[in-house]
């Protein structure tokens, strides 16, 4: 045979900004899904899905075109029959579509209060906490009217889903940005104030200045803190239908004794928010979740008047900080005992024996596959496995077989029929 010289084939990574939820982190991730439908099922949230993919004009017309998500975030699709969709950048729009679509305000009555869990997807610079592809779960209740009790409910399940996965020190900051009739006005304001320190600012607010102000107030840059720190403030300027239901709200989350604190920077980066909008941080300022009030999008997005408020955490960033904070660890597998086989005929047997122990109840692990016996000692070894149950062709005549204690090495023959009795005895 000719002389084939190997080369290296060149490894293929995870696409930028995306990232594997590996074996070991599986049951941490289990358990947060798990604590979010136990909060959704005692407060009554529906589960909704939505695809993965939507047309992109659902997310220009909602989210807003002068946003950093629509100008520069979304992934974009062009279909054969040239449809433009995108995959979806957050689910609130999706849940809003889907809403008007159903006709679900009719079929499931109002308030409604829904509820999801998955991948969103948004072209950002990855760093640290901040991905292409993340998970959200969202909570949002869309409802007839705008009552702030709505708003307070939303908040307090928030923290009710923190505290489940035992995440404490939290703070949830609150600001009101004001509804049609009374942001025109802070607007304006916000830009008169801005312009006359035009000089001050990066390249990227003077930007803002003209097509999105209120995200003045979002600037990160440091050159533009002292500017942000002077600029008008949203609840100086609420009519007096906001002023009320902002003051209300504020009282339920008072009566509720949630830690809050009163953020007038906080105007967050989707426009279609009225009146409430809030975050909740964990130490070191990392955003876990955001929301808010959303009057407006169903109907700007062809239904009727149907007040909303909900909010989205990024459950990438919940995982990590609660190993960060050792709340919780990456976990390791559940040891079990091995069945180990030596040679064919017990090979054989092997299969079928795993499946007379399952219905026994008695939880095993194998390694099908490995022929030699050292390996699977070692793998048993390896996984922490409290026994290795050694079949040969001499316990498969005599349907016996060897239990043996891994850690002190002192073994015995056991009857097949006496199996599951002696290990669950000795798990016990
Ligand atoms: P958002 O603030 O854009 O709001 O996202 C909510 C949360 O998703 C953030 O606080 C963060 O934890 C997480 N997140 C956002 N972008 C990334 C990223 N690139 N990598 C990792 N995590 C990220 C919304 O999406 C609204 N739909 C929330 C809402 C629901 N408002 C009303 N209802």
């Amino acid at each position: 045979m000719a002389n084939v010289t190997k080369q290296k084939v060149p490894t293929i990574q995870a696409p930028k900004g995306m990232h594997d939820i590996l074996p070991g982190d599986q049951e941490l991730w289990a358990k947060v899904r798990k604590t979010a439908k136990d909060i959704a099922d005692y407060y009554n949230f529906l589960r909704i899905d939505t695809p993965l993919l939507e047309r992109s004009d659902l997310f220009e017309r909602s989210i807003g075109f002068q946003t950093d998500i629509v100008e520069k975030q979304m992934f974009t699709i062009k279909t054969k029959g040239k449809e433009e969709l995108v995959l979806r950048p957050e689910a609130t729009a999706p849940v809003a579509r889907a809403f008007i679509e159903h006709s679900l305000g009719q079929t499931l009555g109002l308030p409604l209060k829904l509820y999801y869990e998955g991948a969103m997807f948004r072209y950002e610079q990855p760093q640290a906490g901040r991905y292409r592809q993340f998970h959200q779960l969202g909570f949002e209740i869309i409802s007839g009217d705008d009552d702030p009790i709505l708003d307070a409910q939303i908040i307090l399940v928030f923290f009710r889903f923190l505290e489940g996965l035992k995440i404490k020190d939290v703070t949830v900051g609150i600001n009101s940005i004001g509804c049609k009739n009374c942001r025109p006005g802070y607007r304006r304001e916000l830009q008169a104030f801005y312009r006359g320190r035009r000089g001050e600012l990066c390249e990227d607010c003077k930007r803002r200045l003209d097509t999105n102000p209120l995200r003045l107030l979002d600037c990160k840059v440091p050159g533009c803190q002292p500017v942000k720190e002077n600029a008008p403030i949203a609840v100086d300027h609420l009519c007096n239908a906001c002023r009320s239901h902002f003051r209300t709200l504020l009282e339920y989350v008072e009566e509720l004794g949630l830690p809050y604190r009163l953020d007038h920077r906080l105007v967050r980066g989707l426009d279609y928010y009225t009146k409430t909008v809030f975050e909740i941080s964990g130490d070191g300022g990392i955003a876990l979740g955001g929301g808010g009030r959303y009057d407006y999008l169903i109907e700007l997005l062809g239904g009727k008047n149907s007040p909303a408020v909900g909010w989205a955490a990024g459950l990438d960033r919940i995982v990590e900080f609660m190993k960060a904070k050792g709340i919780a660890a990456a976990s390791r597998l559940k040891p079990k005992p091995s069945l180990i086989y030596i040679g064919e005929l017990a090979k054989k047997k092997s299969l079928k024996l795993v499946e007379e122990l399952r219905r026994a109840g008695l939880e095993i692990t194998e390694m099908l596959g490995r022929e030699s016996l050292n390996a699977q000692l070692r793998n048993a070894d390896k996984i922490h496995s409290p026994y290795a149950l050694i079949l040969g062709q001499k316990e498969v005549f005599e349907e016996s077989i060897i239990v043996r204690d891994m850690k002190s090495g002192v073994q015995e023959t056991v009857p097949l029929a006496k199996l599951v009795e002696v290990i669950k005895k000795r798990l016990k």
